[in-house]
């Protein structure tokens, strides 16, 4: 059965993020340039990570599940819609020029797109990947999203890890190749908490 421990802490830093960095942007002092770069760095790196993982999702995963459990097919369908649909707000959030209050109105609608999306994401195929799809296939998946990250990986690694469940946790660093994980202890931690302060104070 295929580990989906790192698709589940990923899932729950996306349910968490979006209302969190909607009351930081709300609360954020106009006068305080540099913690609104800050809050418009992490916003990127979100919106980047997220887009990343639709495409592993439409790309990869739905297409195999189409052929292996083709009776989920209208969940799938729903739920390539619903990327679509957060794609237009990504593209509102990414634009220059907005005002503090759209981007606040908008950061809690990707909290209530993402929230509802995930409900059905987790409910309606979670249990058919782990019936139908093979471990060593999303183990291969998984290298490919972690690759995909680029420069952005040590912080997105951080942030999952932080993500995940106390139970989790343990065994997300333990199913993590041995570099990253020595990585992951000597600076990407670090780094992420110290943007997470920052951020969200
Ligand atoms: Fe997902
Ligand atoms: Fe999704």
């Amino acid at each position: 059965m295929p580990d989906l421990v790192a698709f589940l802490a990923f899932h729950a830093g996306l349910r968490r993020d979006f209302g969190r960095l909607a009351d930081a942007l709300a609360a954020c002092d106009p006068a305080d340039a540099p913690r609104r770069a800050l809050i418009d760095e992490h916003l990127a790196l979100l919106l980047r990570a997220l887009h990343h993982h639709h495409v592993i999702e439409d790309e990869e995963i739905w297409p195999l599940l189409r052929t292996l459990a083709p009776g989920a097919g209208d969940v799938m369908d729903r739920l390539h819609a619903e990327h679509r649909e957060m794609d237009a707000v990504v593209g509102r959030l990414s634009a220059v020029g907005r005002s503090t209050g759209e981007q606040v109105d908008d950061l809690r609608l990707m909290h209530r797109l993402v929230g509802d999306h995930l409900d059905l994401e987790e409910h309606g195929m979670v249990p058919l990947i782990r019936e139908h799809v093979a471990a060593d296939w999303w183990e291969g998946a998984s290298r490919r999203a972690t690759s995909g990250y680029g420069r952005d990986l040590p912080m997105v690694a951080a942030w999952t890890v932080d993500a995940a469940g106390p139970d989790q946790r343990e065994r997300l660093v333990a199913a993590t190749p041995v570099i990253l994980r020595v990585l992951y202890r000597l600076s990407w931690r670090r780094a992420y908490e110290c943007r997470a302060a920052q951020v969200f104070g």
